[in-house]
This record gives C-alpha cells, sequence and structure tokens, in this order.
C-alpha cells in the first residue's frame, strides 16, 4: 500500500458546495480503483492524502498533477505503509473550521513555507495527516 501527501494552489476559489460537488466525481472514482484518503481546502490550497496500490496512486497523481484547478502541486510526504490510514473513506473531507485548532495553524504553516523551503519537517506533516484522521 502507498501513499502521498501533496500540496497545491487552486486557480480559482472553490466554496463548499463547489467542493462538495467536485469530491462527488472523485468519490465515485476512488470507490473503484480502491483508493481512500482526506482532502483539505484552506486559504486557496489543497492538501491532500491519497493511498491505494501504488501503481494505481502513481497513475492518479499523475492526473491530478495535470489538473487545471490547481497549480504549483508539490508531494510533502509518500511512502509505503502497511494499512491505510483512512480505510473508511473514499475521499475523507472536512470544512476547516471542524478541525482543531492546532491542526489548522500547522496547515497555516505549511502553506506559509512550503515554497520558500525545500525541506519541510516531518513532524509537523504527520501531526497534520493525523490531525484529520484522529478527529474524522
Ligand atoms: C485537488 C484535486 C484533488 C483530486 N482528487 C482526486 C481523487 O481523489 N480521485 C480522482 O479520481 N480524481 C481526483 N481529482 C481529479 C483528477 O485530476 C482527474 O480529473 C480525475 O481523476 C478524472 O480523470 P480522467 O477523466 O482522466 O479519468 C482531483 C483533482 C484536484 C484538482
Amino acid at each position: 500500500m502507498h501513499y502521498k501527501f501533496y500540496i497545491s494552489k487552486s486557480t480559482q476559489h472553490f466554496g463548499d458546495l463547489d467542493l462538495l460537488d467536485m469530491l462527488k466525481d472523485f468519490r465515485k472514482n476512488n470507490h473503484l480503483n480502491q483508493v481512500t484518503g482526506m482532502l483539505f481546502y484552506r486559504a486557496g490550497h489543497f492538501l491532500q492524502v491519497i493511498e491505494g496500490e501504488k501503481h494505481i496512486i502513481e497513475t492518479l497523481y499523475s492526473k491530478i498533477a495535470r489538473d487545471s484547478r490547481h497549480i504549483e502541486i508539490r508531494t510533502l510526504l509518500e511512502g509505503d505503509i502497511g494499512n491505510r490510514m483512512f480505510g473508511h473513506w473514499d475521499m475523507a473531507y472536512k470544512k476547516i473550521e471542524d478541525i482543531e485548532e492546532e491542526v489548522v495553524t500547522d496547515v497555516d504553516q505549511i502553506i506559509d513555507t512550503y515554497k520558500k523551503i525545500d525541506f519541510l519537517e516531518e513532524g509537523i506533516i504527520l501531526k497534520v495527516i493525523k490531525g484529520f484522521y484522529y478527529k474524522a
């Protein structure tokens, strides 16, 4: 099992209804491909985990990377895992208001720094993934 966690900048404003509409399509595809994960949208940025069979994740990621709805996509963390972190969700989504404040602070820090520095501390990235996971 493989996962990728990336950040990107949206090319247009997405309201909550737009996101839910997009998620309908993502979830349908993901269900078919046994892809699970989570999506954050904050201050014009997406942060997403996708997880599943490695070749499926690689194919999906290259599709996502070409999607004109966002730019400046950068993988923050990826790797092999024994068990899915988001096994119950075809693509979990939470409004940022429903995320613990501490995690939102970490998300903001990632958004502020990811373009300026080459290396982001793994701890903060994992905290964001887990922050979503535990409260989901
Ligand atoms: C932020 C973002 C997240 C996306 N997440 C997914 C996803 O989880 N699953 C998915 O199938 N497509 C996702 N997409 C859409 C893909 O880029 C692509 O449009 C979709 O896989 C359909 O591709 P196809 O028509 O070539 O099959 C995402 C797009 C964006 C902009």
